[in-house]
């Protein structure tokens, strides 16, 4: 009897987590479908097939910011880790797949342990795992949580300077108040150590368009699983095939906007209850706000970090900035 509680208890654990996920995602989906405009954070983009739609987006050739942060960081990774300096504790927000942090883990001077924090815990789990059988001489402490809310982290180890990396652009996913409290909180926890922040930055809207509608329909695909887990996790009964992806450049705002549009009058149900869509009608769900490099700096300096070096592609699609956080 207690061996079988014994094996039975991480799986209720793990269940309950879900359970909290899944409640929130439901929360979350009936606040946006109240809503006019309606709209929903990216951040439920990434259960583990979300997660996987999106490792395949970094290899496809129209999405040129993976393929140009990593350049900037494998080729600048020697002048960036001098600029880090040795015995940094590496943040990691929204690891992800942990592609990107080996360049830097590599070029570090003694690097005192690596903290990859995700929302995705499975996705997360596999890939420090991973890591963690390449080099087995890192600490690896994987923290699941949504760091676009506050989270608590272990204490640092003695001694250790912490180090934020944040590439990707993931940044662009906030408005401006978001974008600036997070950089507020990141300033604070990183004293004495600094930010690495990846950023997309603005550019021809022609480039920016192909990047977020690309011709293998990956992007959609990611961007209608939103509504595919709505459906299996929340017993919804969008008809996926009913919304398209739609994704474009708002110039003023600076901003990717995708949204899956209602291809006719329909109505879909949560939870009992019916919503209406007309035709033409859509869920926002994704914002990716571009950068001028002055622009992301005037931000930083607000919410509380120093200007460091800025480094870019030849082309100046992407920006990698070193902002030290003061002690
Ligand atoms: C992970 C938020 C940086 O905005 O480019 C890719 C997500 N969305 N294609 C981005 C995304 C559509 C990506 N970020």
């Amino acid at each position: 009897m207690s061996a079988h509680l014994a094996l039975q208890a991480p799986f209720f654990e793990g269940a309950g987590e879900q359970e909290e996920a899944r409640r929130a995602f439901a929360r979350d989906l009936v606040a946006a479908l109240d809503a006019r405009p309606r709209r929903i954070s990216p951040k439920y983009f990434y259960d583990a097939a979300g997660s996987r739609l999106f490792d395949r987006i970094c290899t496809l050739p129209e999405y040129y910011p993976t393929r140009t942060e990593a350049g900037i960081l494998r080729e600048r990774a020697g002048e960036i880790a001098r600029h880090i300096g040795p015995g940094a504790e590496i943040v990691e927000f929204g690891a992800g797949s942990l592609h990107k942090v080996r360049w830097l883990l590599d070029a570090l001077q003694a690097p005192r342990g690596y903290l990859p924090i995700d929302i995705s815990g499975e996705h997360l789990a596999e890939a420090a795992r991973q890591l963690r059988e390449e080099r087995p001489g890192l600490s690896v402490h994987p923290v699941v949580a949504d760091y676009t809310q506050p989270f608590a982290l272990p204490q640092p180890a003695p001694g250790a300077r912490r180090v934020g990396f944040f590439p990707g652009s993931t940044l662009g996913n906030f408005d401006e108040a978001e974008a600036f409290s997070f950089l507020s909180r990141a300033a604070q926890l990183l004293r004495g150590g600094g930010l690495l922040l990846g950023v997309d930055l603005v550019k021809d809207p022609a480039v920016l368009h192909a990047a977020y509608n690309d011709s293998q329909g990956v992007t959609a695909a990611f961007n209608r699983n939103l509504l595919v887990r709505a459906n299996t996790e929340l017993g919804c009964d969008f008809d996926i095939d009913g919304f398209a992806h739609a994704a474009f450049y708002n110039a003023p705002l600076q901003r990717i906007e995708m949204h899956l549009q209602s291809l006719r009058a329909q109505t879909v149900h949560l939870g009992g209850v019916a919503w209406r869509f007309e035709e033409g009608e859509t869920l926002h769900t994704e914002n990716s706000h571009k950068f001028s490099v002055e622009g992301l700096r005037a931000l930083a300096l607000r919410a509380g970090f120093g200007i460091g070096p800025v480094w870019t592609d030849a082309d100046r699609l992407f920006s990698v900035h070193w902002l030290p956080a003061a002690q």
